[in-house]
This record gives C-alpha cells, structure tokens and sequence, in this order.
C-alpha cells in the first residue's frame, strides 16, 4: 500500500455517520488511529446521541484499530478545543483533520429564519473554523498537518432552497484559500471535498438505481488521499461521488484594459470581459499583485 497513515493521528467531525463514517474508516484502515466525532444529531442538528460515534469507534477497535470517541459539538468553541485535547492526550499528536460534520435546514430564501440560517452557518462554517483554529498551533509544533474541509456543489454553483448551506460551504473555499497559505511553511495541506454519496442526508434526493452506486465509500478513498503525505497539493478542490473523482477551480481571465472606462465601454466589451478563453486558476492575492506590478513595469520598460 503506498498510501499509509500508520503512527499517525485523525480527528473526523461527523464521523458517526454517512461520508464521515467512511472515512473514519477508511482512515483506520491506512494505519490511522481515529477520534470519531459526532453529535448524534437528527438531520436538522437538534439532539444529542453519544452512541453514535462510539459505534464506529468501536468498530475500528473491532478490527484491530485504535480509536476512540468524542460527542462534542463543532458549533461549540470549547467542545472544539476539548475534540483535538482528547486527540492529543490520548496520541500525543495530531495529524488529519476531516471537517465533515453537517445537516441540514433547507428553506427558500424568504422562508429562511435567522436560526436556521445561523445554525447551519455555525456547524458548517464557524464549526470548521473552530476545529481548525484549535488544531493549527498542534500542526505548527509538529511543522506537519493534512486538512479537508467538506464542502459541495451548494457552495460552488448554488442549490435552491439551501442558500443557509450553500453561502457556509461556498465559505468553506475562502477558509481553505487562506489556511493553505497560512500553513505553507508548516507543511500543512488544506484541500476542500465536494463530495456527492447515498447518506441520510441525500435519501429521497437521488432516483433509488442512482442511490445504489452512491455508496460513502467511494468518496473515501479522495479524503484518505488528501490526508496522507503522500498529497502534496493545497487549496484543491476535489471532487468525489460514485466512482467518479475529478477537480473544480475558481478560474481568471486575462481581463482587458478599458482605455476610456465607463458602462457603456463595459457593455460594448462585455463579452471580451467575461470571456474564460485562456482562464487559469491563481495561487494568492499576493502572488498576483507581484505578477500585475511586473507586468506594469515590463509595460512601463517597454
Ligand atoms: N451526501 C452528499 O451527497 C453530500 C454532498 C455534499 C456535501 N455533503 C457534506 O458531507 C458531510 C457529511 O454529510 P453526510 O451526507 O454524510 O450526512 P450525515 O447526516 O450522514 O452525516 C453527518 C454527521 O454529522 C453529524 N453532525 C451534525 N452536526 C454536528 C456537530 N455540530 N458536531 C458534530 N457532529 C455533527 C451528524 O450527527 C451526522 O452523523 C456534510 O458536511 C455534508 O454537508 C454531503
């Protein structure tokens, strides 16, 4: 096996369940010890059931893996900071975060209140930050860490209905944009996963012969890649469901120079603005300030 987490440490949020069951599992498999986190919640995040994710820790435990338990909320700051202490009293380190905990409160825009609005923004979002926030000085100690942050196509192109979800898993893509050059230096890996599997959460979404071919565990085997050292990319976004892996960008154009700016030069050049011929993704803010001043001077030189 050439991908191998042996000796080292996952935390997976949600990992009771559906996709983060998975990959908990998956994890396991490739030598990880695992702390399985996961509320228990029903779809819509209310209850608690501690049961849940002890199951699957149990179950790696079964198998002749070392994990363990931990019911705590990632909406919740100090359950977060307690999630990767647990982590580190029980391993000593800690290597893989998988932000993966999640539901659901789906409404149109004009039905949506503000605690279902909040809600999911504070598991899906601000429950990432969390987690992240305290994992980052573990990973600067060790000048090692792999993250992946699941995202979805809510937060790439839109679902109706989700724009709570949609706006925090679109958010997911500015944390991982700036945590991956934040931790550059530390060898810390950020990845986003746009995962697409037959779970809870999806039950009813997909045509039963669909749902069939969905299983979470063809999405595992992107995470547990992005999680190993053998995955030395950062600030992907990669995509997984069905047997199916693939990548999505945030691309740039050229971009034209209005000589005389107005809307009406905007309107005229409309489509020469907004063409993606030649589109390329781009690194950072800095890296492209430092290519638009080259580019000026090389102008100004020429
Ligand atoms: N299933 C899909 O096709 C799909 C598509 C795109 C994105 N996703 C995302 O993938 C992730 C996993 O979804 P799933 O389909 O496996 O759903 P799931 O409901 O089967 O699993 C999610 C798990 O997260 C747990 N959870 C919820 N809130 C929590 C919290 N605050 N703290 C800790 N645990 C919490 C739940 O109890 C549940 O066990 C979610 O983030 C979801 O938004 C799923």
């Amino acid at each position: 096996m050439v991908v191998s987490l042996a000796g080292q440490v996952a935390l997976v949020t949600g990992g009771g369940r559906g996709i983060g069951q998975a990959v908990a599992l998956d994890l396991a498999r490739h030598g990880a010890r695992v702390l399985v986190n996961d509320t228990g919640g029903d779809l819509a995040g209310r209850g608690t059931d501690a049961a849940v994710a002890e199951a699957v820790a149990a179950t790696i435990r079964e198998a002749g893996g070392e994990a363990a338990a931990n019911a705590g909320s990632v909406a919740d700051y100090e359950d977060a900071y307690t999630m990767v202490k647990q982590a580190v009293d029980a391993w000593g380190r800690l290597d893989i975060v998988v932000s993966n905990a999640g539901f659901l409160r789906d409404q149109a825009l004009h039905n949506m209140k503000p605690e279902d609005w909040q809600a999911i923004v504070d598991t899906h979002l601000t429950g990432a930050y969390n987690v992240l926030h305290h994992a980052w000085p573990v990973f600067r100690q060790q000048r090692y860490g792999r993250v992946v942050l699941t995202s979805s196509n809510s937060g790439f192109i839109g679902n109706f209905g989700q724009a709570n979800y949609g706006a925090a898993k679109g958010g997911l893509i500015g944390l991982m944009n700036v945590a991956k050059l934040e931790g550059q230096k530390y060898e810390v890996m950020v990845n986003c996963l746009g995962p697409g599997a037959a779970t809870r959460m999806t039950e009813g979404l997909m045509p039963a012969e669909r749902a069939a071919v969905m299983s979470p565990n063809l999405v595992a085997p992107a995470v547990t890649y992005l999680c190993s050292p053998e995955c030395h990319d950062s600030g992907f976004i990669v995509e997984a469901g069905g047997g199916r892996f693939g990548r999505a960008a945030i691309v740039r154009n050229q971009g034209i120079n209005l000589e005389r700016p107005d809307a009406d030069a905007v309107a005229a050049r409309w489509k020469e603005i907004t063409s993606l011929e030649g589109a390329e993704t781009w690194w950072s803010m800095r890296q492209t300030l430092a290519e638009r001043e080259a580019e000026r001077a090389g102008q100004a030189a020429g």
